[in-house]
């Protein structure tokens, strides 16, 4: 089965080094104008100008005329936590009334409300409600997510969520990397012995999820109200003996150290970042940490805290952007509304959001040779957005601009 795609204004395909981009490399988007792409099965077979396109098309290759769109990669959300149960919009109207999220957790709400709803739900409850996000992301042009679990925080409610998110990759169109964040919060019933909780993940949960291959990555909140540096060190340091690489949520809500840390394990990435300092990103340099900002978080929170991401970019970080989609701190899916936020808050140029939300979040996922641009070889993962120009997705925000979602060559997601 071959398709072709033609007649596209401009075929944003973001081909380069294969490296995550950093510097002025994040601004190079390699745009073919009037460009065509043939896709063969699940994988893209030759991308160019329409004429030398075309030249290759045989007698039962489908032809999809992109209108003059705009064609790219699609977007790869490198930090979601897209499994839970129950919402928590009395919080947000809380926060509107002038609580602050802290305030929230503090009284038992935030983390642990979700909590209380998930460890409720069953596994298939689980999956019904996924799939529903599921379409969501797809319709605002993401193909791939890494998915964390992390609202179970007990054995069997962390495996039922992992499992949900293998039921979702498999049953949708959307591509699941899963990760387990058993360190997401101490559960109530382990708050007077902390250490007991953490001996749990190290020395049931993290095995557990490791023999049965339900993660490829361990994340921790590591903050003063979650948990210390040295209890992330130690869950970390674990999860790497059993074969996990390493995410870490750090510096969202205080300068609580975790970027240094990052830099001393190798973590793949350290997320949030919003008090990182100058000492924080040259740790993440040095080590070639991957930072990856997730604005839509600081505005949901009706903070104006954004993370320092011009400073990231000139100390030649490989800035990903990413939702966080989550019940409590930033119910979003869509990758373009955090361009937006990041455009407008952060000072990154459309072309830096638009490589940072695709081949950068690629190469955190340990995916880059395989998703976030449009090469040969690589899947046919691509949305044709309803645009002409790339710059328009931030642009024109709160808008759903995908017109056609594929993935791995088949349609996922059609408007209308
Ligand atoms: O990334 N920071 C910790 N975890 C989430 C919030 C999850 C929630 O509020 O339910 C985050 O922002
Ligand atoms: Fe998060």
């Amino acid at each position: 089965m071959t398709l072709a795609i033609i007649n596209c204004s401009q075929l944003v395909t973001i081909a380069g080094a294969r490296r995550a981009r950093t510097g002025g490399d994040l601004r190079q988007l390699a745009i073919i104008e009037d460009g065509a792409m043939l896709v063969r099965g699940e994988y893209i077979e030759a991308v160019g100008r329409r004429r030398e396109i075309e030249s290759l098309i045989d007698a039962d290759c489908e032809m999809i005329d992109a209108g003059r769109r705009v064609v790219m990669p699609g977007f790869v959300d490198a930090h979601t936590h897209p499994v839970f149960a129950g919402i928590r919009a009395n919080e947000f109207e809380q926060r509107a009334s002038g609580a602050s999220y802290r305030e929230i957790a503090a009284r038992g709400g935030g983390i642990r409300s979700t909590v209380r709803a998930t460890r409720n739900a069953s596994l298939s409850d689980l999956v019904k409600v996924g799939k529903h996000y599921a379409d969501w992301f797809l319709r605002n042009g993401t193909t791939t997510v890494e998915a964390k679990s992390g609202y179970g925080l007990t054995l069997e409610d962390e495996l039922k969520i992992l499992r949900a998110n293998r039921e979702l990759n498999t049953q949708t169109p959307l591509r699941y990397v899963p990760t387990f964040l058993g360190a997401h919060d101490i559960p109530a019933e382990y708050r007077s012995r902390r250490q007991t909780y953490v001996n749990l993940i190290v020395n049931e949960m993290l095995p557990k999820v490791a023999e049965e291959k339900l993660a490829e990555y361990c994340d921790v909140f590591c903050e003063e109200d979650a948990f210390t540096t040295d209890e992330t060190w130690e869950i970390l340091s674990a999860a790497r003996c059993h074969g996990f690489d390493l995410r870490v949520h750090a510096d969202q809500l205080s300068l609580s150290g975790g970027a240094k840390l990052a830099g001393e394990l190798s973590c793949a990435t350290a997320d949030h970042l919003e008090h990182t300092d100058a000492t924080g990103i040259m740790a993440l340099k040095a080590a070639k940490v991957q930072p990856v900002l997730l604005p839509a978080s600081v505005y949901a929170l009706g903070s104006t805290k954004y993370p320092a991401a011009r400073d990231m970019i000139d100390a030649g970080l490989a800035v990903v952007l990413a939702t966080d989609f989550n019940p409590g701190s930033s119910p979003t899916p869509s990758l373009p509304m955090v361009m937006s936020i990041a455009c407008t808050q952060m000072k990154m140029t459309p072309a830096e959001a638009v490589t940072a939300a695709t081949i950068n979040g690629a190469y955190s996922l340990g995916r880059g040779d395989e998703i976030g641009s449009l090469e040969k070889g690589k899947r046919a993962d691509f949305v044709i957005h309803d645009v002409s120009d790339y710059r328009e997705l931030a642009y024109w925000f709160s808008i759903e601009h995908p017109w056609r979602v594929y993935a791995s060559g088949r349609l996922a997601y059609q408007r209308g």
